[in-house]
């Protein structure tokens, strides 16, 4: 699958209301909502209100990045913000089946996202319960950063480990995309492109979206 979830950390916060009205006219198949605590990654972006403002005016799914910790205890909030997918890092939860399960007995999509340093063969025993895997391919924290070229290898190695299982879980990459990186993360295996400042410092976002699914 080729799709694109342009990332609102990288949008216009006294416009953002226009920058969602561009995504909903665009090809984007989702919003990617990046939330930091200034614990879990050393920023702090926006929360739940935030979520729900996006939400009441967006008609793609909000696709939810918790870059905190403790996720559990707030599940239920963005949920009711609006997530369509929640995606957690297997980083920030000890009890991540737990998690898991709390995600998808909503009736939403469950993720989970690894650091660059973390193998993908740490998913070996959770994978047949993920909708899709959200592979870092910059430290979390901050839009704008150089892509970390390892992540095809992960990429493809996590691509078998779905084949094999005979899964049809998804994996999205995060960090540093833009055209080049893309079209080899698609080649590697991955279905969803998330961009941040690729798409919003571009000239003109909605074909930067549309090209992005074309690679
Ligand atoms: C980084 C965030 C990303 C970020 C990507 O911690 O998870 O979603 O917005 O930004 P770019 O595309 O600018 O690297
Ligand atoms: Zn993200």
């Amino acid at each position: 699958m080729k799709l694109v979830a342009p990332s609102i950390l990288a949008a216009n916060f006294n416009k953002l209301g226009d920058d969602i009205e561009m995504i909903n006219s665009s090809e984007a198949d989702f919003v990617h909502c990046d939330v930091m605590d200034g614990v879990f990654v050393p920023n702090i972006s926006f929360g739940i209100p935030v979520i729900q403002a996006v939400n009441s005016i967006s008609t793609k799914p909000l696709d939810v990045h918790l870059m905190i910790v403790n996720p559990e205890k707030y599940i239920e909030d963005f949920y009711q913000a609006g997530a369509s997918i929640i995606t957690v890092h297997y980083e920030a939860c000890p009890h991540l089946h737990r998690v898991i399960q709390q995600i998808k007995n909503l009736g939403i999509k469950a993720s989970v996202c690894l650091n660059p340093h973390t193998p993908v063969f740490l998913l070996e025993e959770i994978l047949s319960e993920l909708d899709m895997v959200l592979l870092m391919s910059v430290n979390p924290g901050f839009g704008g950063q150089r892509f970390i070229e390892n992540t095809f290898r992960k990429a493809s190695a996590l691509k078998e480990m779905i084949l094999q299982k005979n899964l049809s879980t998804l994996i999205e990459v995060d960090g540093g995309v833009n055209f080049e990186v893309g079209k080899k993360l698609y080649d590697s295996g991955v279905d969803i492109l998330v961009a941040g400042s690729f798409v919003f410092n571009s000239a003109n976002p909605t074909e930067t979206i549309a090209k992005l699914k074309q690679l």
